[in-house]
This record gives C-alpha cells, sequence and structure tokens, in this order.
C-alpha cells in the first residue's frame, strides 16, 4: 500500500501575492476586495516569492505531500484562451521545487480566483465558462500532468456558490437562490467535462473534487426530523458528492428545486455526461458538522462570521421549508462560530465511505485563532488539541477500515482568510506581517512533524463509542 499523505493545503489567492507580477491578469477577488475597500490578497505571505522557503520548512516539519492551486488568472490570459507562459513557468518552478524535496503535489485546479474578464461575462452564471475551464485544465494536464499525479477539480464548489450567489459575502457579492443554482450546476458540469478531458488524455494519475463537508445530525429521531435532515443533507452535501461520486442529482432535491427555480438549464446530455464522468477520489474539508432541526418559522436567513470575536455568536442558518440549524449549547465554538466536533469527521468519513466507496483525503482540516506574528515561538497549544483530535478521528475511521489516504492541515503557514483578512490564523508557521513576512514555525509545527515521523503512533488516542444519534435517509 502507498504510503499515507501527511500535508498541508493552501490557496493560489490567499497566499501567492505577486497580484501584478509574471503577466498574472485581475481576479474576481482582485476586483471585488479592491472595490469594497477590504483587505486583500494583494500580498498576502508572498509565497508567489518564498515558495522554496516555505517547501523547504515542511518538508522539514517532516510533511510529505502539499495540496495547492494553481491560480487561472496565472495561466489563460484572456477569453481567447492564449495560455501565459510566465505562469506556467512559475507552476513549474513550484512542481519541481515538492519533487526535489520528496513532496508529492496535490493540485486544486480551482480554488475560486476566476478570471476577471470571465467574471465580467457573467462568471459561472454563463454555460461558457465551463467550456473556459475545461480548456484552461485541459493547459493543466498538458503542462504538470508529467510531474503531478493527484488532481482536484474544484474547491468547495458548495462554499463557493453558497457565499458568492446566496450570502453574498464572496463575489459576485449577490443574494439569489435562482443564481446559486444556476452557478452550482455549472460548476458541477464543468468539473464532470474535466474528468472526461482527463480521461480522454490518459494522463497517468488520479482526478477527484474537493467538498466543504458538513455532516448533518438531527435533535432527535422523530420523522420530521429526519426528513429535515435529508433536505440539510442535499443541502450541503449530497448535491456535490451525489453528483461528483454517483452522477446523479439526487431526484428529490430536484424536485425540490423545481418549486422555485428554473432548471430549463439542465440539459439530458450534460445529466449523462455527468453520469458517465465520476470522480477517482473525494477530498473532504472538514471544519464542524451542521446539527438541524425541522423548520419552524422566519424567512431563509444565513449569516455567517466574518468578524471573529467582535460578532461571536451571531451566525445562523434557516433554510426556509427545508431545516433550521441549532448550535449546541454544551459545544465549544471558535471566535469565528464554528463548532469543535472531531467526532463529526470520524462520523462523516463512514458515512462517505459507506455511501461512496472511494478513497478518501481529508483536503483540510485546521482551526483559526487570534495569534500575534511578531512572537518568536507561538505556543498554540489550542491548535494542537484540535489536531490531535481530529486525527484521532481519522485514525478511527481507518482502523476501522474506511479507506483514507492522507490529512492536510489547513495551513502549512499563516495566509490570508478571505472575508476574515490575516488576523484570522491557521498556520503551523506564523508569518510576521509587520517584520518583513518572517516565517517562525509554531509549537504545532514540531508537534506535527513527530505525528508524523511516529505515523500517527504518537497521537493520543480516544476511542469512540457507538453511533447514538440520528441517521440519514439515503
Ligand atoms: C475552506 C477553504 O472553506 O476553509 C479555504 O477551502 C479557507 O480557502 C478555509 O480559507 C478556512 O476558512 P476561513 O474562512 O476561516 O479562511
Amino acid at each position: 500500500m502507498k504510503e499515507f499523505l501527511w500535508g498541508g493545503a493552501t490557496a493560489s489567492y490567499q497566499c501567492e501575492g505577486g497580484f501584478q507580477e509574471g503577466n498574472r491578469v485581475p481576479s474576481n477577488w482582485d476586483r471585488y476586495l479592491h472595490e469594497n475597500g477590504l483587505e486583500n490578497g494583494d500580498v498576502a505571505c508572498d509565497h508567489y516569492h518564498r515558495y522554496e522557503e516555505d517547501i523547504r520548512m515542511m518538508k522539514e516539519g517532516g510533511q510529505n505531500s502539499y495540496r495547492f492551486s494553481i491560480a487561472w488568472p496565472r495561466i489563460i490570459s484572456n477569453r481567447k484562451g492564449d495560455v501565459n507562459e510566465e505562469g506556467v513557468a512559475f507552476y513549474n518552478r513550484l512542481i519541481d521545487t515538492c519533487l526535489s524535496y520528496e513532496i508529492v503535489p496535490m493540485v486544486t485546479i480551482f480554488h475560486w480566483d476566476l478570471p476577471q474578464y470571465l467574471e465580467d461575462e457573467s462568471g459561472w452564471l454563463n454555460r461558457k465558462t465551463c467550456e473556459a475551464y475545461t480548456h484552461y485544465a485541459k493547459v493543466c494536464f498538458e503542462r504538470f500532468g508529467d510531474r503531478v499525479k493527484l488532481w482536484t477539480t474544484f474547491n468547495e464548489p458548495r462554499y463557493y456558490t453558497f457565499s458568492g450567489y446566496l450570502i453574498g459575502n464572496y463575489p459576485p457579492g449577490h443574494q439569489n437562490l435562482q443564481e446559486t443554482v444556476t452557478a452550482s450546476y455549472y460548476m458541477m458540469l464543468a468539473s464532470a467535462m474535466t474528468v472526461k478531458a482527463y480521461r480522454e488524455g490518459s494522463y497517468d494519475g488520479k482526478i477527484g473534487i474537493v467538498h466543504s463537508f458538513s455532516p448533518v445530525y438531527g435533535v432527535d429521531m422523530t420523522v420530521k426530523t429526519q426528513i429535515a435532515m435529508r433536505y440539510a443533507e442535499n443541502f450541503y452535501n449530497n448535491w456535490i458528492l451525489d453528483v461528483a461520486a454517483m452522477g446523479q442529482i439526487p431526484g428529490d432535491l430536484l424536485d425540490k428545486l423545481s418549486d422555485c427555480c428554473d432548471l430549463s438549464m439542465m440539459l439530458p446530455e450534460d445529466l449523462e455526461l455527468m453520469q458517465r464522468h465520476t470522480v477517482d477520489f473525494i477530498g473532504l474539508n472538514y471544519y464542524a458538522r451542521v446539527m438541524i432541526k425541522p423548520y419552524e418559522t422566519g424567512e431563509t436567513t444565513l449569516i455567517v462570521n466574518n468578524k471573529g470575536s467582535k460578532e461571536k455568536g451571531t451566525s445562523q442558518t434557516i433554510v426556509k421549508d427545508w431545516f433550521e440549524q441549532v448550535r449546541p449549547k454544551e459545544s465549544r465554538y471558535t471566535e469565528w462560530d464554528t463548532e469543535i466536533f472531531p467526532r463529526g469527521l470520524y462520523e462523516g468519513i463512514r458515512r462517505c465511505w459507506k455511501k461512496y466507496h472511494l478513497p478518501i483525503y481529508i483536503t483540510e482540516n485546521g482551526i483559526g485563532l487570534y495569534e500575534d506574528g511578531a512572537e518568536e515561538k507561538i505556543d498554540d497549544r489550542e491548535r494542537i488539541e484540535f489536531m490531535n483530535q481530529h486525527i484521532n478521528a481519522v485514525l478511527n475511521a481507518k482502523e476501522e477500515g474506511c479507506d483514507v489516504r492522507g490529512f492536510y492541515v489547513w495551513s502549512p503557514f499563516d495566509l490570508y482568510s478571505w472575508k476574515n483578512g490575516t488576523e484570522k490564523r491557521y498556520g503551523l508557521v506564523a508569518v510576521d506581517y509587520e517584520n518583513g513576512l518572517a516565517r517562525k514555525p509554531k509549537k504545532s509545527y514540531e508537534w506535527y512533524k513527530e505525528v508524523i515521523e511516529s505515523k500517527g503512533n504518537s497521537i493520543r488516542r480516544e476511542p469512540y463509542e457507538e453511533v447514538s444519534y440520528g441517521f440519514t435517509i439515503n
């Protein structure tokens, strides 16, 4: 059996900076953040120039894989599809650096930075973006496929479309259910088109998708709750994972959506294409589960806390006529309202393995904290505890026979956290933004190294008792 991958994950916009270098064209995030006067990733942690140091530190920290994304605006210059050789050269250097340190690259083709020239033509609301995406992906396969053997089409299409088109806190900043459904559909279609292109090219590697995984739990075992759980599973998980892994949009989801949305963009030939071109593996980004109860009252409300402790406790999700999220009082939460619930990862992996029976990588897991990058050695024991509990969950699932092949911490070094800016820190290595972006390993960096070197044996193990809560109707 191949070696388990222990790595770190990043995304181009969140770490690279160099936003006007190497002939990179503007992205949707550049435009949106600049126009709204928000903290941006123009410089981020300057990975564009410091990737060698960052990858070397990953290697010295025991890591054997690096999950990163390619910036579409660095690779394809215009609507015609012209390739920017400077962008290709940058990723060639980055990939070669990984290989020189025996670090396996896992590449995300799209982690949310869309060229602005496509956003100007309605971005993911326009079917033509699927073709543009497939062309871009093929260029990546052709140029990097000799060395990259693990690809994922999209990072978190669900989180991206909900944030950009329903909640409205990411570009393009809309709040429109029809648009959410259209954009989601086109992203999943583009994913299948790209899986098809990958297979047709006979590349020597595997291709998957990365999902923002929120295993659904119910407040009780009543039938009403079980039905609400099914709606919630469709809302959070099934319309990505069922489509990517089984080639099917859940019928009851289509039925429900057809009451309120125009689904005429879903052509029979698309559905056939989706059915035939499913992924080789599943990437799960796990931050928290979601506990729900049946819908009671109120309009659809989706509030995300992007302000941390200033707005702690304000997050809320109600989907009218479907379900309401409940925040258990006895649980612990981060300053940004994310519930800390490691067991959800264990249970989620088991459900996923049982349902899809495809290899699983935990492509992101980590905790955002307030930290002072100027400190010489950050004592991030809270992160260490968080990681111990989550890796324990992964190992428990693995020991029960689930085919988990890797774990990637978000993130190997501090980076820009979308609407939360740089004050929300995730890294195992601190970036001192006030002092020339100096890199300083935190305690968790050494701790993770020990975990990897011991092949997980240094993890404090906690077995789980038999599951005693809810179930999902599939
Ligand atoms: C995932 C994304 O949703 O969560 C990352 O793939 C993101 O890009 C990470 O940074 C943490 O979320 P946030 O909003 O706290 O940065």
